[in-house]
């Protein structure tokens, strides 16, 4: 059923085989999970960043309960950190927080986080690696 989502998601962007084609020199192409498209992750990662309410504690741009996407971003990429490998409760935060953060997100982790597929969460992990073409 998730499959045939994904599918009709492809064939409502238009976009998979001629993105697929560009991207295949892209080094980024290690990114793209099975027959999704990196424009497609991203539009995907977008929509469940809200469905999935990490959108309530992180706005793209701004830090509000939680830490922005951008600055996240900015530790992740600097560290060369795993955003999978932290929502699957595998690796610490280095991002700095308090210890009331920390145990905030560490809720979120034990929590409704176990419903979320490893695509899904890959997708919300390119989606916050691309925030910033997003929001330009
Ligand atoms: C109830 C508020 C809340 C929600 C909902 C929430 N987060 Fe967080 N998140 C936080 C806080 C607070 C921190 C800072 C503490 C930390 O870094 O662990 C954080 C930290 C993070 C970090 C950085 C961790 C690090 O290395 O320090 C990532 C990545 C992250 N959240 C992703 C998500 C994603 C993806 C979702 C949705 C599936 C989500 N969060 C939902 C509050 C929230």
């Amino acid at each position: 059923m998730r499959i045939l989502a994904l599918f009709l998601l492809c064939l409502w962007l238009q976009s998979c085989n001629t993105n697929q084609k560009s991207e295949t020199k892209d080094s980024e192409t290690t990114l793209v999970r099975g027959e999704l498209s990196m424009d497609s992750q991203i539009f995907l990662g977008n929509r469940l960043f809200s469905e999935k309410t990490c959108i309530t504690c992180h706005d793209a741009q701004k830090s509000t309960i939680g830490p922005s996407v951008k600055e996240i971003m900015k530790v992740y990429k600097k560290e060369n950190g795993n955003i999978v490998a932290f929502l699957k409760g595998e690796a610490e935060p280095i991002v700095e927080a308090s210890a009331a953060q920390i145990a905030m997100m560490q809720v979120n982790i034990k929590g409704f986080l176990k419903n979320i597929s490893d695509e899904e969460l890959g997708a919300i992990a390119t989606y916050m690696l691309h925030v910033d073409e997003l929001n330009k």
